[in-house]
């Protein structure tokens, strides 16, 4: 009896390709799930950032004077201007278009002319933030504000890791962005052995038609 085989069909082109596609995976996929930010070790020192992007929003981390990572849209609440750009230091986040000057805390602190603007109370404003979450030494973020935290969507997986790496994020904050990358190839390897398409991976990728899904 000869071998029969039950065709594998891959995603069709467009979906790679479609704008409308990429438009319902940004708005209700990447705009509602933890997606990757960066990592802790790029953010040492209070004042530091770095800005990304995720689901098409620009968005910025930075720590604040308390040791405390933030998460906020890169948009200034005054002309919706960028507010920081690629990585850096700052003691304070002044927006480059008019000078308008928040805390580390997304705050308005300052800005030109704000006092002669009758009622303007500056306590109101601030940049609105995003959830963030340090999961393993990896940043992450989510633009829902509901959002469930990272334990709830991902249970025991924080637990399974830092056995792995027991010094995941400690290290990383402590001796520089080397270490975190001694750390992420370290999981990589660990990770590598643990995956079930290791061991056969002529199983997925002989028959044509389906390599395209790897
Ligand atoms: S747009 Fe930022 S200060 Fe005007």
């Amino acid at each position: 009896m000869s071998e029969t085989f039950t065709p594998i069909r891959t995603l069709d082109a467009r979906y790679y390709t479609d704008p409308e596609v990429f438009r319902i995976e940004q708005d209700g996929l990447l705009a509602r799930t933890w997606q990757f930010a960066g990592h802790v070790s790029q953010l040492q020192k209070p004042g530091d950032y770095f800005a990304f992007d995720v689901a098409g929003q620009s968005l910025f981390c930075v720590r604040d004077r308390e040791g405390a990572i933030r998460a906020f849209y890169n948009v200034c609440q005054h002309r919706a201007h960028e507010v920081v750009r690629g990585e850096g230091q700052a003691g304070l986040i002044v927006c480059p278009y008019h000078a308008w000057t928040y805390e580390l805390t997304g705050a308005l602190r300052s800005g030109p002319n704000i006092k002669a603007v009758p009622g303007f109370d500056r306590g109101e404003i601030c940049l609105t933030s995003v959830n963030v979450e340090e999961f393993c030494g990896f940043l992450f973020v989510n633009l829902d504000p509901y959002a469930r935290p990272m334990d709830e969507w991902f249970p025991a997986a924080r637990r399974e890791l830092s056995a792995f790496i027991p010094h995941h994020g400690s290290e990383a904050r402590g001796m520089g962005g080397n270490s975190g990358k001694l750390q992420l190839e370290g999981l990589g390897r660990k990770l590598f052995r643990m995956l079930p398409l290791k061991a056969q991976p002529s199983d997925f990728c002989q028959r044509r038609g389906q390599a395209g899904n790897l």
